[in-house]
């Protein structure tokens, strides 16, 4: 069975102005989807391929086996990052904030502190915010290194490798930042953190 790319819960279009249309058929239509065609080539043939995508990173992270790790953890990475999106954007529901008012001060204070992450990633990387044995807390990780698997459940993630905002912010990832507080799915957190 080959892995495939999840469809988009909304339309390629949906999420502009604050992502174009561009950056989604670049970052969507063709860095995520490479990750697939990569993972499937890499795969053939082997014990990867018969397995679930999450078992796939979880062994290739044991065996060291770096390439189908990365592609593996990079497309899991960005399904989980646009399944965060939502074109109707909102506000955190009263027990969410709750919860992250319990973790961070407020909703503003997670938000600069979640940004504070994000800006601050070296390099390319991912920015989180994770449930760890029911404390929510923040956490960044290096190219397609995810906190699934490690005992973390991630519960909102912003791609920050450069190709999540170049087209439409350049090299400004602050900018990108603030845009995508624009489009944060509130529920969907709720939902992973189950
Ligand atoms: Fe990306």
């Amino acid at each position: 069975m080959a892995f495939t790319l999840p469809d988009l819960p909304y339309a390629m279009d949906a999420l502009a102005p604050h992502m174009s249309k561009e950056t989604l058929e670049f970052h969507y239509g063709k860095h995520h989807k490479t990750y697939v065609d990569k993972l499937n080539g890499l795969a053939e043939g082997t014990p990867y391929a018969g397995m679930k995508l999450e078992e796939v990173i979880t062994t290739s992270r044991e065996k060291k086996d770096g390439k189908i790790f990365n592609n593996a953890a990079q497309i899991w990475n960005h399904t989980f990052f646009w399944n965060g999106l939502t074109p109707k954007g909102g506000t955190p529901s009263s027990s969410l904030e709750t919860k992250l008012s319990g973790s961070f001060g407020s909703v503003d204070d997670f938000k600069k502190q979640f940004t504070d992450t994000a800006v601050n990633t070296f390099g390319s990387g991912w920015a989180w915010l994770v449930n760890d044995g029911g404390t929510l807390k923040l956490t960044s990780t290096s190219n397609a290194e995810t906190p699934l698997g490690s005992g973390q459940t991630p519960l909102l993630t912003c791609d920050v490798w450069e190709h999540a905002y170049y087209i439409d912010y350049r090299n400004a990832r602050p900018k990108f930042l603030e845009a995508f507080w624009n489009l944060v799915n509130w529920e969907q957190i709720e939902k992973n953190l189950g």
